[in-house]
């Protein structure tokens, strides 16, 4: 029998895991996360407060999950993990739109909507519309006709329809195609900055690190072509004040689109808005799969 040691329980413990592994990629993870969760409690000299503390935090993470709440996505949003998975499986480069984060308030299933279709489901006095433009290419530039872009933001009060009990259902969400020339057009409202949820423990974790919770204004897209990599990101408001510090370290530069206030009253009549009017005009690259 062994007496496991600070000295030798990384290496035994690794043994167990990977000397049966499933896998060759299961091994190398087992591996490298053991290491590296061990060389952490050995670098910090985790006490046993400190860990029963971590045990509450992440029972307290998984309660406050949900079917509308996922606080464990927000953990690794908010610890920028999400951001180094997607800097990794989609690196800067090439003709396609760059990716960002998914979010915890994706919602699939989001109605069919028309060509120029209007998402907001609740109008608010004084919340200027907003029409989004553009198309849908293929590296070459060529156009995506048939291509769906499927949507989400939040309303002005800074809250998902999902966080607000008084919200129509799929406010401010559609799914949209892209027509013959690949071009697409939706009717919604300007985005707000918002805080991330922060009545749970990642709020916590947050005001501990002495950080806010604010995510600069942006329109969720995931956008679908057959025989295209699907793409999910953002388009953020120019001129935001939380462009710099977004809370889940989720902006990029090239994924910044300018929102100009419109009185084009021809474009206004085509999709039946009022003027003034904030248009977005954003053109989507999607890479062959
Ligand atoms: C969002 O943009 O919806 C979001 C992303 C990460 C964490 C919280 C919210
Ligand atoms: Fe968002």
């Amino acid at each position: 029998m062994k007496d496991f040691t600070v000295e030798n329980l990384t290496a035994e413990v690794i043994k167990a895991y990977t000397s049966q592994a499933a896998t060759p990629r299961l091994k190398a993870i087992f591996e490298s996360l053991i290491t590296h969760l061990h060389a952490f409690v050995r670098d910090v000299e985790l006490t046993e407060a400190e860990w029963f503390e971590a045990i509450q935090f992440l029972t307290a993470t998984g309660k406050k999950c949900d079917d509308k709440r996922q606080e464990f996505i927000l953990l690794s949003d908010t610890l920028g993990v999400s951001m180094l998975v997607d800097a990794i499986n989609h690196p800067k480069g090439g003709a396609g739109t760059e990716s960002t984060v998914l979010g915890p308030f994706y919602v699939p299933g989001a109605p069919d909507m028309p060509f120029g279709g209007d998402v907001r489901r609740r109008l608010i006095d004084g919340v200027q519309p907003c029409l989004v433009t553009g198309k849908v290419t293929d590296a070459e530039g060529n156009p995506i006709a048939g291509a769906t872009l499927d949507i989400w933001q939040t309303a002005a009060n800074a809250l998902y329809d999902v966080q607000d009990a008084d919200a129509p259902e799929w406010n401010l969400r559609g799914c949209f195609s892209t027509n013959e020339n690949g071009e697409y057009a939706l009717v919604t409202e300007k985005p707000v900055s918002y805080p991330v949820p922060t009545d749970g423990p990642v709020g916590q974790m947050l005001s501990a690190a002495g950080r806010h919770a604010f995510r600069p204004a942006h329109i969720h897209f995931v956008a679908k072509a057959e025989g295209f990599e699907p793409l999910t990101t953002h388009i953020f408001v120019n001129g935001d004040a939380y462009l710099d510090s977004d809370a889940v370290f989720a902006t990029k530069a090239s994924l910044v689109g300018d929102f100009v206030e419109s009185e084009d009253s021809a474009l206004a009549g085509r999709f039946g808005l009022p003027t003034p009017f904030s248009h977005l005009e954003f053109n989507f690259g999607l890479m062959a799969s």
